[in-house]
C-alpha cells in the first residue's frame, strides 16, 4: 500500500479520525447503536465515528468481521480499522496474573503464554494488545500491582521484552502475530498512598534509575505501541508530560511507534487542572507527541480549529496519522481487514488441550510455597480430604483484565483436588464469605467438623479477584476478621492443613504465618486454577515461584521493596523491632516485610556451594566471573531460581542496598547439582551519577549469589577505571 499517497488524499476529520479511538459499541454490527451513557458524552455523531481509525472492547471473530465491514463502507477510502484489547493474562484460557508470572522468573514461559494468548486474541480480530504492563510496584495497596510483573527495574526488563517477543513474533510476520502496547509511561505504579490514579511524585534520579528501564526493556524489544498513564508525575499528566514523551521517548530513545492515551485521558486533563478545556487538552496532547486519542474525541472535535489558530500543525497531525497507517500496514490490513479473525479456528484453539495445558504449567510455576512445616506434599494415600474456605469452590479465580475469560472456564480447587484423587472422599464447605471486612462465619461448626475428621485439609483463604485490579485500591491488606476465625478453628482441629490463600497483590500474611504450618500463595491462577492448586498440593508438581514483590509484615510499611537504600540511622538487625531511638524503625513492626523479594519454598532443599570469584578486581575490559553449585538435595525434581545481586558501597549518590543483576532458573533431579556462573561486566555497575549520566564510577561493590534477596553469600571486588 502506498502510504503517504493515501495519507495525501485524505481530508483533515479523515485524518482527525484515524487518531481517534472509540469503543466498539459506536459500530453495533446491526448499525442500530444507540449511543447512550457516558459514550454519549463524547460529543460526537454515530457518522462521527464512523470516520474513527481504530476500536477497542469487542469480543469475537464474528463482531470484528462486521464491524470492520460497516466501518470500512463508511470511510471515503475504505481505510480498515485496528481493533485493540486488553489481552493482559490469556484471552479465552486465561493463565496467571502478571504479578504471578513474574514469579515464575521465566521467560520462555511468559514467553509461550503470550504467544498462546496473541493466537487466541488474533482468531478472535484482535490486532493490538494493550500489555505488557511495565509499571514499577512497590506498593501493595495499589490494585493494579497485579498487572504488573513485580518490584524490580530488571525482572520487570526482561520479562517485558518476554511478552513483546511473545506478542509480536518476528516483527509481526508470523501469522497470529499482533502488535503490542506497553504502558503506562510512566510510574503510574507510585501513586501516592497506593491510591489508583493519584498523583506521583519521584525525582527524575529514581525516576531514571528505577522506574523507566521496565518500558525501555520493551522499546529494545521492539514493541509497536506505548501508552502514557494517566497520573501526574511532578504535577503534569503522562499524557501531555514533555519530559517523559518527548525528550525521553521519541529523542532519547527514539521511538518512532505509535502512542496512545489511556481511556479518556486526554479530557481528564481539565480536571487535573492543566487543560483549560477539551480544545487545550487535544493541544497539550498532540503537541506532547500523543498519536491516538483513547475514549475521548477532543482532537476529531477541535483540530480544525487549532490548525487555524496555529496550535497544531498539519506536520504534527501528519506524522501521527502515517504511524497508524503505517502499523494498519504492517498488519496486511489494507489486503485483509479480517486478518486471521476466524470463527471456526477460535472454536478449535479457545481453550483446547494444549492452551489449557500451558496455562496450567504456568499456574504451576507462578505459586509460591511461602512456608511449610513438613505439612506438604500431602500423600496422594489420604482417603478423607476436606477443602474448606471461600475459595474452595470459588471459580471466580481468574483475576482482573481476564478479557474474554470467563469464570465459568475456571477449575475450581475443589474439582481439582478431586479430579487428582478420585478414589479419596472429597468434601468441601465454605466457611465464610471473601467479603473484605467479614466477621461472620456461618458454617463455622461445619467446617469444624469437616477438618476434625479429615487425614488432610486444604484451606482456601484470600482475596476475591475484583478486589484488585483497576480502581480497586485497599487501605487494609489483611485477611477478613472471618477468614482468620475460620483459619484458627480448622488449624485448632487438624494441623495437617495447608492454606492455599488466593490475591491479586500481595496480602499482609502475619497472623496467618503465626498459625498456619503451611503457605502456598497462588494470586488469581487463571483457568486451570484448580488442577495447578492439586498438583502441587500432592506433589505432583513442585513450587518453585519466587516472590516478584515482597510481603509487607504490616501495612504501613508500604511502600516496601528489597532494593532500598541504607538511612545514616540503619537499625542492627532490621529483622526484629528495634528498641533503640532515633533509628529508621517502626515501633510496632521491623524494617523488613514478612517475606522478601525472591522468597520461595520447593519440597526439596537446594544448597549453594563453591562461591568463587573470578578475580577481586573488575575493568571495563575485565569483567567478572561469579560462579556458584547448586545441588538439589531433596527427592523431587525441581526448579530454582539462583540470583545474582550487588551493593555499589560508595558512589556519587547513594545506591541501594541491593540491585538484582541476573538470574538463572535450573532443572535438577533428586541429587542432581549444576554449576551456575553469572558474568558481571562494568557495564553492569553504571547508574545514574550525580552529574546525570549513566557510568559506574570506581571503588567498592558487593556481589552476592543466593535463593532470594535475604539469604545471600557475598565478596567484595573493586572497579579499576
Ligand atoms: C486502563 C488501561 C487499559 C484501557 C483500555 C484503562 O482504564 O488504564 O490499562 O488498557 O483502559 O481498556
Amino acid at each position: 500500500m502506498d502510504i503517504q499517497k493515501l495519507l495525501s488524499q485524505m481530508t483533515l476529520q479523515e485524518k482527525l479520525g484515524q487518531l481517534t479511538q472509540v469503543n466498539a459499541v459506536f459500530f453495533k454490527p446491526d448499525n442500530t447503536a444507540d449511543i447512550t451513557g457516558p459514550v454519549s458524552l463524547l460529543g460526537i455523531e454515530e457518522s462521527d465515528a464512523l470516520y474513527c481509525g481504530s476500536t477497542l472492547n469487542f469480543i469475537g471473530a464474528k463482531d470484528m468481521k462486521k464491524i470492520q465491514d460497516i466501518a470500512m463502507a463508511a470511510q471515503p477510502h475504505g481505510i480498515p480499522l485496528l481493533f485493540m484489547q486488553d489481552v493482559i493474562h490469556g484471552y479465552r484460557t486465561i493463565y496467571p496474573i502478571p504479578l504471578g508470572m513474574g514469579c515464575t522468573f521465566d521467560e520462555e514461559l511468559v514467553e509461550e503464554c503470550a504467544r498462546m494468548a496473541g493466537k487466541e486474541a488474533a482468531v478472535s480480530g484482535v490486532h493490538v494488545t494493550f500489555s505488557p504492563m511495565l509499571d514499577l510496584v512497590r506498593d501493595a495497596r495499589w490494585g493494579r500491582v497485579m498487572e504488573s510483573t513485580g518490584e524490580d527495574p530488571f525482572l520487570n526488563g526482561r520479562l517485558g521484552a518476554a511478552f513483546v517477543r511473545g506478542y509480536q513474533g518476528d516483527k509481526l510476520q508470523g501469522k497470529y502475530d499482533i502488535a503490542a502496547c506497553v504502558k503506562h509511561f510512566a510510574a503510574y505504579g507510585a501513586p501516592e498512598a497506593g491510591r489508583d490514579y493519584n498523583a506521583v511524585e519521584l525525582s527524575e534520579h529514581t525516576l531514571r534509575e528505577s522506574y523507566l528501564p521496565g518500558y525501555r526493556a520493551c522499546i529494545d524489544a521492539g514493541v509497536e505501541m506505548i501508552m502514557p498513564s494517566f497520573n501526574t508525575v511532578g504535577g503534569v499528566p503522562s499524557t501531555c508530560n514533555r519530559l517523559l514523551l518527548d525528550k525521553i521517548l521519541r529523542r532519547e530513545w527514539a521511538f518512532d511507534g505509535i502512542v496512545i492515551s489511556d481511556y479518556n485521558a486526554y479530557r481528564e486533563m481539565v480536571k487535573h487542572g492543566v487543560a483549560e478545556d477539551d480544545k487545550h487538552a487535544a493541544e497539550l496532547a498532540i503537541g506532547a507527541g500523543c498519536d491516538i486519542e483513547m475514549m475521548s474525541a477532543t482532537a476529531y472535535l477541535h483540530g480544525e480549529e487549532l490548525l487555524a489558530e496555529g496550535r497544531l500543525t498539519m506536520e504534527q497531525i501528519d506524522r501521527a496519522v502515517l504511524r497508524v497507517l503505517e502499523l494498519k500496514d504492517r498488519l496486511g490490513l489494507f489486503e485483509n481487514p479480517y486478518r486471521v479473525a476466524n470463527e471456526q479456528e477460535e472454536a478449535e484453539l479457545h481453550l483446547c488441550p494444549a492452551h489449557r495445558a500451558l496455562a496450567r504449567r504456568a499456574a504451576e510455576e507462578a505459586s509460591v510455597l511461602l512456608k511449610n512445616e513438613n505439612v506438604l506434599p500431602f500423600s496422594k494415600n489420604a482417603k478423607k480430604i476436606a477443602v474448606i474456605g471461600p475459595f474452595a469452590k470459588e471459580k471466580g479465580i481468574k483475576g482482573f483484565w481476564a478479557c474474554a475469560g470467563r469464570d465459568e472456564d475456571c477449575v475450581t480447587v475443589l474439582a481439582g483436588v478431586r479430579a487428582l484423587l478420585p478414589d479419596a472422599e472429597v468434601a468441601s464447605v465454605k466457611g465464610c464469605s471473601w467479603e473484605i471486612g467479614e466477621t461472620e462465619v456461618p458454617e463455622l461448626d461445619e467446617a469444624i467438623e469437616l477438618a476434625s475428621e479429615a487425614d488432610a485439609v486444604v484451606l482456601c483463604l484470600g482475596e476475591y479477584q475484583e478486589h484488585s485490579g483497576e480502581g480497586n485500591s485497599r487501605a487494609t491488606l489483611t485477611l477478613s476478621p472471618a477468614q482468620m476465625t475460620l483459619a484458627r478453628a480448622v488449624l485448632k482441629h487438624n494441623k495437617n492443613t495447608a492454606a492455599v490463600i488466593f490475591g491479586g497483590r500481595p496480602l499482609v500474611l502475619t497472623d496467618l504465618a503465626e498459625i498456619a504450618p503451611a503457605m502456598l500463595y497462588v494470586w488469581q491462577p487463571g483457568t486451570e486454577g484448580g488442577n495447578a492448586v492439586a498438583r502441587l498440593l500432592f506433589g505432583d508438581a513442585n513450587p518453585s515461584g519466587k516472590l516478584s514483590m515482597s510481603f509487607p509484615y504490616a501495612e504501613g510499611q508500604c511502600p516496601i521493596y528489597y532494593s532500598r537504600m541504607n538511612t545514616g540511622r540503619p537499625v542492627e538487625d532490621p529483622k526484629v523491632v528495634s528498641k533503640r531511638p532515633y533509628r529508621s524503625r517502626y515501633l510496632d513492626a521491623p524494617v523488613l516485610p514478612l517475606y522478601p523479594f525472591g522468597h520461595g519454598l520447593s519440597y526439596n532443599t537446594y544448597t549453594y556451594d563453591n562461591f568463587t570469584v573470578s578475580d577481586d578486581k573488575i575493568t571495563p575490559d575485565t569483567p567478572l566471573e561469579i560462579a556458584v553449585t547448586v545441588k538439589n538435595e531433596g527427592q523431587y525434581q525441581g526448579k530454582e531460581t539462583v540470583q545474582l545481586y550487588i551493593h555499589d558501597k560508595f558512589a556519587s549518590v547513594a545506591r541501594p542496598l541491593l540491585e538484582l543483576k541476573d538470574f538463572v532458573k535450573l532443572e535438577l533431579a533428586p541429587g542432581e547439582s549444576a554449576a551456575v556462573i553469572f558474568t558481571l561486566t562494568e557495564e553492569d555497575l553504571r547508574f545514574h551519577t550525580l552529574d546525570g549520566t549513566f557510568a559506574s564510577e570506581r571503588g567498592e561493590f558487593e556481589v552476592f549469589v543466593g535463593p532470594n534477596s535475604d539469604q545471600l553469600m557475598g565478596a567484595t571486588v573493586y572497579l579499576e577505571k
